[in-house]
């Protein structure tokens, strides 16, 4: 089969991020202030796009909320009014050009109703257009342990494998309540895995006896990392779910569908070389604060 290039990114940045209420009200937590390594305050979705690009992505496709679009397009689409963007200094001015530039390569893509993470991915279908693509969580940011990216990383092992491949790390028994949680069998070990399962937010239990992998700490499981190259055939399966309406929680899930594609495609499980920072939830927006600025240091 004919490899196809990655050229596109997907990011949901349409939730409504209730475990951020009442912050979440007036900011979208994709936009929450992250302080990277230069001191530079960024919004978290620069982050993530810089990202994408660092993979060697050429467009990003943000999927948000309608009433967002004023917010995003300002943040990407134009400077500062003149009057402020003089206020700048020079070298912040040179940076209003960079974002402008980024913005170039950003199209926002519209969720009406907030189905869930699934139904968001699932609005990018058309802009995606039947290619294979880089999804990334949009509450999540990554910070290599090595000279390459995460997304690269990942986009790396799909060129090797040519099937979807999702990025893994391991997680504690105590963070699978928020996590995605798979188990496989290794192509290389501690690295690349071919999925047997993919389980959304498993308790403890169900993990200790389904989910665990050769050579994993003791307590320890393979989790989802939020960095996924996935086929289009993803768009055929979530399709169906919503015209089956067939919810999770009252939304429409990814996990499930990713479980389905396994199952007619093949997954590979790659295990990232690289940390995750959440910014999903209050304390760990605190942890990420402090952590993602001080990383490497
Ligand atoms: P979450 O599962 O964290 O949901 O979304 P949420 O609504 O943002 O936050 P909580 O759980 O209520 O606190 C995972 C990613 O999917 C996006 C979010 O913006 C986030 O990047 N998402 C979620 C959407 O784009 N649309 C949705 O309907 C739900």
């Amino acid at each position: 089969m004919q490899k196809k290039q990655v050229r596109k990114a997907v990011i949901p940045a349409a939730g409504f991020g209730t475990r951020l209420f009442p912050a979440t009200k007036v900011v979208k937590k994709e936009l929450f202030p992250i302080i990277d390594k230069d001191g530079r305050a960024k919004p978290a979705i620069q982050l993530i796009i810089e990202e994408a690009f660092s993979a060697g992505i050429e467009e990003v496709g943000i999927v948000i909320q309608p009433e967002d679009k004023r917010t995003f397009i300002d943040l990407f689409k134009f400077p500062p009014k003149a009057e402020l963007f003089e206020k700048l200094s020079p070298e912040n001015q040179k940076y209003s050009k960079y974002l402008v530039d980024m913005g170039d390569k950003i199209k926002f893509l519209v969720q009406k109703e907030q189905l869930g993470y699934g139904h968001a991915v699932y609005c990018a279908k058309d802009w995606v257009n039947n290619e294979p693509f880089l999804l990334l969580l949009g509450d999540h940011i990554y910070s290599s342990d090595t000279k390459v990216s995460c997304a690269r990383q990942v986009l790396e092992i799909y060129k090797q494998v040519n099937q979807s491949v999702v990025g893994l790390t391991t997680m504690p028994a105590d963070m699978l309540y928020k996590a995605g949680c798979i188990t496989g069998v290794w192509q290389q070990k501690n690295s690349i895995i071919s999925l047997t399962q993919v389980s959304e937010k498993p308790t403890v239990e169900y993990a200790r006896q389904h989910l665990r992998v050769e050579g994993i700490a003791e307590d320890e499981f393979l989790c989802i990392f939020g960095l996924y190259v996935l086929t289009p055939k993803i768009f055929d399966l979530l399709g169906e779910n919503i015209s089956n309406n067939f919810r999770e929680r009252g939304e429409f899930q990814l996990t499930t569908c990713l479980d389905k594609l396994r199952r007619a495609e093949g997954i590979t499980g790659y295990v990232v070389k690289g940390k995750l920072f959440d910014i999903g939830m209050p304390d760990a927006y605190l942890q990420t604060l402090i952590d993602f600025r001080n990383r490497d240091k």
